[in-house]
């Protein structure tokens, strides 16, 4: 087009170059609610801007909402503005032009430029239908890189199952408190596994029950083998806070009696696994992930199904139930780091339904 902007070949190299400019902030994903609107606009949010941008369409239309198209204007010198409305179903993705489009002149290419009478600008679009087994293969609508994953607050990992991002920030300082306090009346400790390994996970439990295990196996108990106490009880900003989270993907009325508290310090993982000692399966299972991030293994119905990796930070809540319920889940080996507030360490609370 005549520009002299060139692009790195690598998506890393074209962030270093923005983030060197101060623009470090993702592309906002935007959930309208009834009556919202998003206004004509460009998103051009600093001095670099890559020229392709992709929409994503996650509800369906018709079903989840009516009205609300997608449009795209194209302003054309002494012409009128083409407006062209683009029909999305779930799941298709447009790639359109963040500012200007290559538009061949006489001689060579050209870009269009709003501010010129001569040339145009433009937001043209080309429309792409995924194939339906792409949401199916993906069973998820993370589908596409980091840059879009990182910006939604709610990403749906399966039938049933919702990553809440940051959902527990509110109360960050209330949990941290309530952690410390917990921890010196039931220390973390090793656990053993009924296979006779020292797990790498430390863990502690508060609640009317406490998840165990030993040599003889799994279980829920209402007293700390440690000290043959009962377990602390759940702090009420616990507890609200699973019930809240629980509601927030779909499932009211939960009322955790038990919360597992994981410690990893890096190089702790947990392997592949179902939560299978509760009594039973109606309820789901909330997870809060404290300090430093991890990468959560969240697989299918079978052992052997190939587990999405799904990156969790500080302040996020995992919810799975219903459908996903009985999903292996698991723990990639903490890696190296530091957190303001934890330090070198990751701690997870799992509310769950025991008894
Ligand atoms: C668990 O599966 O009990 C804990 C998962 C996690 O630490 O995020
Ligand atoms: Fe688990």
């Amino acid at each position: 087009m005549g520009i002299a902007v060139r692009y790195p070949k690598r998506t890393p190299d074209f962030l270093k170059r923005c983030h060197a400019a101060g623009q470090t902030r993702h592309t906002a994903a935007a959930a309208l609610r009834p009556g919202d609107y998003n206004c004509l606009h460009q998103d051009l949010y600093g001095e670099y801007v890559f020229p392709l941008q992709v929409a994503i369409l996650l509800a369906d239309p018709g079903e989840d909402f009516t009205g609300g198209e997608f449009v795209l204007t194209e302003h054309r010198p002494r012409m009128q503005s083409r407006v062209s409305v683009v029909p999305l179903r779930r799941g298709d993705a447009v790639v359109f032009a963040v500012h200007h489009r290559p538009v061949r002149g006489r001689r060579a290419y050209y870009p269009g430029d709003y501010a010129s009478r001569r040339q145009r600008s433009c937001s043209a679009a080309v429309a792409i239908r995924w194939a339906s087994s792409f949401m199916t293969r993906h069973k998820s609508w993370v589908i596409t890189p980091d840059l879009f994953e990182a910006s939604l607050a709610v990403v749906r990992l399966a039938e049933g199952a919702m990553l809440l991002r940051g959902f527990a920030l509110p109360v960050e300082v209330a949990l941290l408190d309530e952690i410390e306090r917990l921890v010196a009346e039931a220390p973390f400790r090793n656990m053993i596994t009924p296979g006779g390994y020292r797990m790498s996970v430390a863990m502690t439990n508060c609640g009317t029950a406490g998840w165990v295990t030993d040599r003889s196996g799994y279980r829920y108990d209402p007293l700390d083998p440690a000290s043959g106490k009962p377990w602390p009880a759940m702090p009420p900003v616990f507890a609200d806070l699973a019930t809240r989270a629980a509601a927030a993907a779909g499932y009211d009325g939960f009322d955790a009696d038990a919360c597992l508290i994981n410690r990893y310090d890096p190089g702790a993982r947990l392997s592949l696994h179902q939560d299978r000692n509760e009594h039973d399966f109606t309820a789901p299972i909330v997870s809060v992930s404290l300090g430093l991030p991890a990468t959560f293994l969240f697989g299918g119905q079978k052992r052997s199904d190939r587990p999405q990796r799904v990156p969790l930070a500080h302040g996020d809540v995992v919810v799975w139930g219903g459908p996903a319920r009985m999903v292996f889940h698991g723990i990639m080996p903490l890696a190296e780091g530091e957190h303001a507030q934890l330090g070198r360490r990751r701690i997870n609370l799992t509310f769950r339904r025991a008894l």
